[in-house]
């Protein structure tokens, strides 16, 4: 009898990297359960990937800025009696607006969806792959986290806290098989721009500093299978990672001050 297929949950799968990893663990035949707001897009990747792949598809139209949004997967997951082997924290967005002008709802809900729910899913799955000696996480993090802070942009700080986070998870799971990766891409094709408001600044950035939403997610999965718990895809990233590590403090707030694009 054929080993049952791995079973992997990503969040955000509705657009750009999210639904890229789909496409790619439904390639290496994982059976996916799917989560973002809009269910209708979900539905529709979902049937294409069970037609190209023959895979096992679900789908779960879910706020994950929600406080129970994290139970809510859970329960979901026990309903289809489904054991979490991959998890991909993807699902994220950045606000644009200043912190003193934006709402207390905006901004909580960019810390429950990035930082919230994305800790609780690993807290309640992580166990279970632990108890079976096998489980890859990718937590989809930023070059911001690596950046001089951008003004205003609690984004920065929620993708650093997500990088430093992912770190010290690995530390504690991989003796137990379960390898955690935070991966940082920069510029990358999708509708990010779009949902921040900021496109027409994005494209007036130079062709060399984006990535195909394939090359991220590929380095993503490669990395995670391989034991790295950090991975800046693109070689434009590894070196932009490469210079502003090493940055004092000071410089680093001063660059951040004059560099950020979208003020
Ligand atoms: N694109 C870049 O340049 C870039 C660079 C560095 C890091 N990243 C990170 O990459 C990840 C994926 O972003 P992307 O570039 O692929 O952007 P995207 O095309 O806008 O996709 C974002 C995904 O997140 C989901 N999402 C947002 N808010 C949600 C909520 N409240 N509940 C459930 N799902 C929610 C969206 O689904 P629904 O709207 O259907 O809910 C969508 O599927 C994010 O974590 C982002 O921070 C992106």
């Amino acid at each position: 009898m054929n080993a049952p297929r791995r079973k992997a949950l990503i969040t955000g799968a509705s657009a750009g990297i999210g639904a890229t990893f789909a496409h790619q663990l439904a390639a290496s035949g994982y059976d996916l359960l799917l989560a973002a707001r809009r269910g209708d897009r979900l539905q529709t990747l979902a049937d294409q990937l069970v037609t190209e792949h023959g895979i096992q598809c679900e789908v779960l139209s879910v706020d994950l800025a929600s406080p129970d949004a994290a139970r809510v997967v859970v329960e979901h997951l026990d309903k289809l009696d489904w054991r979490i082997d991959f998890l991909v924290n993807n699902a994220g967005l950045s606000g644009h607006s200043k912190f003193a002008q934006a709402t207390w709802s905006q901004l909580n809900g960019e810390i429950q969806l990035m930082m919230t729910t994305l800790t609780e899913l690993i807290h309640r799955i992580a166990a279970g792959m632990m108890e079976r000696g096998w489980g890859r996480i990718i937590n989809v993090s930023s070059l911001a986290a690596l950046s001089p802070p951008g003004e205003s942009l609690l984004y920065s700080a929620i993708k650093t806290y997500v990088l430093i986070l992912s770190q010290s998870l690995d530390m504690e799971f991989k003796p137990h098989g379960v390898h955690v990766t935070a991966l940082c891409p920069g510029f990358t094709y999708s509708e990010f721009h779009d949902v921040m408001g900021t496109r027409d600044t994005a494209n007036d950035l130079p062709a060399f500093m984006w990535q195909q939403p394939q090359d991220v997610a590929r380095a993503g999965v490669a990395a995670v299978m391989a034991g790295k718990p950090v991975c800046v895809p693109g070689a434009f990233n590894k070196i932009m990672a490469a210079l502003m590590r090493p940055m004092p403090l000071w410089l680093s707030y001063l660059a951040g001050r004059a560099l950020n694009p979208f003020k």
